[in-house]
């Protein structure tokens, strides 16, 4: 089989990620829109963005804020309709921009029209197409998998006697990858929305798709300690046989030659930890991208960070898509300084590990208001929406919705974000975080996130050059080069001398207020900064 080409537009470009709800509303029913959305895309393009990615517009009862599909060709009445996404393809193609929506192929809705088939009828072709077992001889679950937002991976269907698998909630059935009517529908669903023009897709829970033939019982490795919630009763678990399967490779390549006709790309969602595990998840033989999401977990933890980093590039310096920050965690300004008394280092600190993922290749996403330096909204208890946080008897630590508030773009109520009720209630924003004050402000955090990105994009080398790493002069630093430039991110609380002989260097971006001084050969950078230089000679 020939090679892949790479797609040109992915060289060198930056994407950004709108939480579909909380973008820009212009209906006033609380819920962002499509219409809103495209009305905003001159915002992105001036920030110097080139992909945007939407979380899912499909219909949905909402379990889980859209990751339960009711119906993949469709969208749901509150986001708009199919003519308004051909609207804001015409609207973000017009400027340069590429759009990718997400697409939920691990698990469907319950409300699916497959499974509600499959449950009225269990000799159907549809039962087929998710994982009912029957019980353990004891009456139980199958086995002893747990779903990611509390309690077994397994629901029992009363009427039949067998239990179903989730991997989430219960209203969101895992479908059996192991059945070609699944993948025959799903690449039906892809051609359906390129041939519209969509120019990609993010696969949510990528890694989830195969489940091991056995079904055996997970490993447990660790006891998940006393009141901790969901995500860490899962995580105490190694999942040999429910996550992260060998052949799931083979339906991604499936998937990406789909894309390839339409020059479509397509991203996993993965939730891999293992640097040569996810470097399976791209290349010639799988997609173009890969999410890497351990970085947007972190907390600050200097060295940690730049050893992530450094050495999953190493070992794939072109196909990863690098965030600190996704609708599934806290945002970054707040969990970088999260324990500390000061919290005012948060935007630095972003910007900093930000800087450095830009050398790295692949293609870097922004979270909505990252680039306002936005921390984690404040959300009454009592009001939080997300099934983590209600179905869960936990401290709340875990719950999602402190980055899933309202997009503040002014002063006006409700941040300018609806005319109406928000569908999440949230504090509104100060002044200083929203878009139009910062706009007017040379020095805020959104001029800063658009000088980094102008800087990428006018030395290619800062991309496309050839990937070097140099000595840093201690674990909290990373030194990369590409061709004629450099970028040094010290994310240590000590200023550090870096050797960089042979060239003259000249700063072109500065992650915060600090100093850089480059004297014969020698470069010194202040703590918590990152810089990046162009070679003068
Ligand atoms: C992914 C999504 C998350 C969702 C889950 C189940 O991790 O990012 O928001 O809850 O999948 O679809």
């Amino acid at each position: 089989m020939a090679e892949r080409q790479r797609k040109s537009w992915l060289d060198g470009a930056v994407g950004y990620e709108i939480y579909t709800r909380s973008f820009m509303d212009s209906s006033g029913d609380g819920f962002g829109d499509l219409a809103g959305i495209a009305d905003r895309l001159d915002y992105l393009a001036w920030l110097g963005i080139d992909i945007v990615w939407l979380t899912p517009i499909y219909p949905s009862p909402d379990h889980d804020h859209g990751y339960d599909v009711a119906d993949y060709k469709a969208v749901r009445a509150e986001h708009g309709t199919v003519a308004d996404v051909e609207a804001l393809l015409e609207k973000a193609h017009s400027l340069d921009l590429k759009v990718l929506l997400d697409i939920v192929p691990n698990h469907t809705s319950s409300e699916h029209e497959w499974f509600k088939t499959a449950l009225a009828d269990p000799s159907s072709p549809e039962r087929a197409m998710y994982l009912f077992r029957d019980p353990a001889p004891d009456g139980g679950p199958p086995n002893n998998w747990i779903s990611h937002f509390g309690g077994p991976a397994w629901t029992l269907d009363a009427s039949s006697g067998q239990y179903y698998c989730h991997l989430f909630l219960p209203e969101q059935p895992d479908l059996d990858w192991r059945n070609p009517a699944v993948l025959d529908a799903f690449d039906d669903i892809y051609r359906f929305w390129f041939e519209r023009g969509v120019d990609g897709f993010r696969i949510d829970v990528a890694h989830g798709l195969l489940k091991h033939p056995s079904f055996a019982d997970n490993p447990k490795v660790r006891e998940a300690g006393e009141g901790s919630g969901p995500l860490a009763k899962f995580f105490a678990f190694d999942h040999k046989f429910d996550m992260d399967q060998d052949d799931n490779v083979q339906i991604f390549a499936r998937w990406q030659a789909i894309a390839d006709n339409y020059d479509a790309t397509l991203v996993a969602e993965s939730g891999v930890t293992d640097h040569r595990r996810l470097a399976r998840y791209v290349g010639p033989d799988a997609l173009d991208l890969s999410f890497f999401l351990k970085p947007g977990w972190m907390t600050w933890e200097p060295a940690e960070i730049v050893a992530e980093h450094l050495s999953l590039a190493d070992v794939e310096p072109n196909g990863i898509s690098w965030v600190i920050s996704n609708h599934d965690q806290p945002r970054p300004v707040s969990r970088f300084t999260r324990n500390e008394p000061d919290t005012s280092r948060g935007l630095d600190r972003s910007l900093a590990v930000t800087t450095l993922q830009m050398i790295l290749g692949g293609v870097p996403f922004l979270y909505y208001g990252e680039e306002l330096g936005l921390g984690d909204a404040i959300i009454d208890p009592a009001a939080r929406e997300d099934p983590v946080a209600t179905r869960n008897d936990t401290d709340g630590g875990e719950a999602r919705d402190v980055a899933r508030s309202p997009m503040p773009w002014d002063t006006s109520a409700r941040n300018g974000f609806t005319t109406g009720t928000p569908w999440i209630a949230s504090a509104d924003r100060e002044s200083a975080e929203t878009v139009e004050t910062q706009k007017n402000d040379p020095a805020s955090a959104v001029h800063r996130y658009r000088q980094l990105l102008a800087v990428r994009r006018s030395f290619p080398d800062m991309h496309s050059g050839t990937y070097e790493r140099l000595d840093a002069p201690t674990a909290e630093v990373a030194v990369i080069r590409r061709d004629s430039v450099l970028v040094i991110a010290n994310l240590s609380t000590e200023t550090v001398s870096v050797s960089a002989a042979g060239d003259q260097w000249q700063v072109e971006f500065l992650s915060a207020a600090g100093e850089v001084e480059s004297e014969g050969g020698t470069i010194t950078v202040s703590p918590e900064l990152s810089v990046v230089l162009s070679a003068t000679s």
